[in-house]
């Protein structure tokens, strides 16, 4: 034990499915060893605007199937000036924090990273992000909902574009990374899929739908990774519109439907297993790392690394079998 006697916990960035089951596991891990625990709203906001809740076990009853996060979220200007971190250590030292649990994506980490260096207050974080694109983890939280998430509107999709016999261009999130696009691509049957790590002409695609038209397929859908690199679904579709005029086509946009819904079991179990994790790492003196899940196991990697780290979870014979799949 580092003399830990109080946490705060907050979340931060994009919020994602599973956030709030974390929230919970890390607010009665602490209490079952005896820490007490503050909850931040907004983030490093929070810290700022001295905007703290004390919690309890009742603070977290009921809200492991929740999507979004109780504690709020922001992105935080303010933060990124040593006055402004300087008023946020003040402010969390006063309520008594002696230890940190931040819980988001690249940038919170960034700022942990800058926060714990600058104040020396150890802070341990946990991977939240829909977009599955840390290093040092095979998953991120909210990244499995979201990708169900999808699969279920491209069902959907797929009944009206079999219905009048459409091409459908669906664009999904994932900011510079492909996961979700290939993964729930491939679980929803797309002909097509275009992704940010691996650049499509539109002559390509174009090859990949005559062989789609050619065999009298019903419907046709790409997914398009909302950062591939010829522009985004409404630029594919009018691109593909003027070489093939015969194609009746139509763009859907899933925008922010996929960051909320309520965690699928797998974003419980590892929002649970991380959350604990976060919570035993910092009693055994641990500092500037992030917990994830490799190979179904808990590991901590230090934040400098993840940042440092570019990661590309697709597997090459992913992209050859969903050409193969399309025929
Ligand atoms: O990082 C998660 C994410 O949902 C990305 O996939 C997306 O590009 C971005 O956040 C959207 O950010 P905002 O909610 O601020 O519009």
């Amino acid at each position: 034990m580092q003399g830990i006697n109080k946490v705060g916990i907050f979340t931060s960035g994009g919020d994602a499915p599973g956030m709030n089951a974390c929230i919970r596991s890390a607010v009665r891990t602490a209490l079952h060893d005896g820490l007490s625990v503050m909850g931040i709203y907004h983030g490093y906001q929070g810290m700022i605007d001295r905007n703290f809740v004390e919690m309890n076990s009742r603070s977290v009853s009921n809200i492991i199937q929740l999507g979004g996060t109780i504690l709020k979220t922001a992105r935080c200007q303010d933060f990124q000036s040593p006055e402004g971190r300087k008023q946020a250590y003040e402010n969390i030292r006063a309520a008594g924090i002696d230890a940190l649990i931040a819980i988001g994506g690249d940038g919170t980490f960034t700022g942990a990273e800058v926060f714990s260096r600058e104040h020396g207050i150890p802070v341990v974080c946990v991977p939240g992000t829909i977009d599955n694109d840390l290093y040092g983890t095979d998953f991120t939280l909210g990244y499995d909902t979201a990708t169900n998430t999808v699969i279920e509107a491209i069902d959907k999709i797929r009944d009206t574009a079999a219905s009048h016999d459409r091409l459908f261009f669906v664009e999904v999130m994932g900011r510079d990374s492909g996961c979700i696009a290939l993964n729930a691509g491939i679980a929803g049957g797309a002909e097509a899929i275009l992704l940010p790590e691996k650049e499509t002409a539109i002559e390509a695609l174009c090859d990949q739908l005559s062989l789609a038209a050619n065999s009298n397929k019903s419907s046709t859908i790409v997914i398009v990774a909302e950062g591939e690199k010829n522009g985004g679904a409404y630029h594919v579709a009018r691109e593909v519109k003027a070489r093939f005029d015969f194609y009746d086509t139509k763009v859907t946009i899933l925008g922010h439907l996929q960051r909320g819904g309520s965690p699928s079991s797998f974003d419980r179990v590892l929002a649970s297993r991380l959350g604990f994790a976060a919570v035993r790492q910092l009693q055994a003196g641990e500092t500037r790392i992030m917990v994830g899940i490799q190979g179904n196991k808990i590991t901590s990697t230090p934040l400098t690394e993840a940042l440092s780290n570019k990661t590309v979870k697709l597997e090459k014979d992913m992209l050859e079998m969903v050409k193969v799949l399309a025929i």
